[in-house]
């Protein structure tokens, strides 16, 4: 399982779809998911979470909501999948929640992991990619581009939430990887194929570890 994680506007999304094509070409089996979302519940939660009409939600109820459309994700998709000896391509898991939750919006790491732990039954991916950036960098590349309620907290904020991936990368720096995502895109897709391929040749990954 290989997950890609970063601030808003790293360029995940265009990350994840030339990683599939190329695990694709390789002829590896591989689903491609996105948090928050995946499932009918997960997609529910997403429009919910990051609808700037809804102001009022509050950081604890935002933990749940990510949680909630987690727990989801792996039981119906991730876990299945991984079952079958299928890849998983999960943009977004829980390292953005201690990303955002935790450092973002200063809920306790404790509490962050152990609800992390129940969200996801203990499968955690075999590598995780951090696409790392400077907020301010990000914004302007952005552009005019309407914020949605999570990108509205503003420059300080994206700080932190990059402190707090450097923090994941620090913590596990066998699984989780800094890539600097300020190159052009195919120079940080080299990037991450040189991880993937190297976490894909060992024999125990992609497989459901709890
Ligand atoms: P998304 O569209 O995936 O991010 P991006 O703008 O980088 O393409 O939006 C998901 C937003 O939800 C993003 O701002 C990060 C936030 N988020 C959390 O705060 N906690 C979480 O656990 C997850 C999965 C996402």
């Amino acid at each position: 399982m290989i997950a890609l994680e970063g601030s808003d506007g790293a360029g995940k999304t265009t990350q994840a779809h030339l990683l599939g094509e190329y695990l694709s070409a390789k002829g590896i089996a591989c689903v491609s998911v996105r948090e928050p979302g995946g499932t009918d519940l997960g997609e529910a939660i997403r429009n919910l979470v990051l609808d700037p009409a809804h102001p009022e939600i509050d950081p604890v109820a935002e933990l749940f909501l990510f949680a909630a459309a987690r727990a989801q994700l792996v039981r119906e998709v991730i876990r299945p999948a991984l079952a079958s000896g299928q890849v998983v391509l999960v943009e977004r898991y829980a390292h953005s929640t201690v990303a955002y939750q935790g450092y973002g919006a200063g809920i306790d790491l404790g509490v962050v992991d152990l609800v992390n732990r129940w969200a996801t039954g203990g499968i955690v991916p075999d590598l995780t990619i951090v696409l790392d950036a400077d907020p301010a960098t990000l914004k302007s590349r952005r552009g005019h581009l309407v914020d949605d309620r999570i990108e509205q907290r503003g420059l300080a904020f994206q700080r932190r939430v990059r402190e707090g991936y450097w923090a994941c990368a620090a913590g596990d720096p066998d699984r989780v990887s800094l890539i600097d995502a300020t190159r052009d895109e195919f120079a940080v897709h080299r990037d991450i194929v040189a991880r993937v391929d190297t976490t894909l040749a060992d024999p125990s990954a992609t497989r459901a570890r709890s």
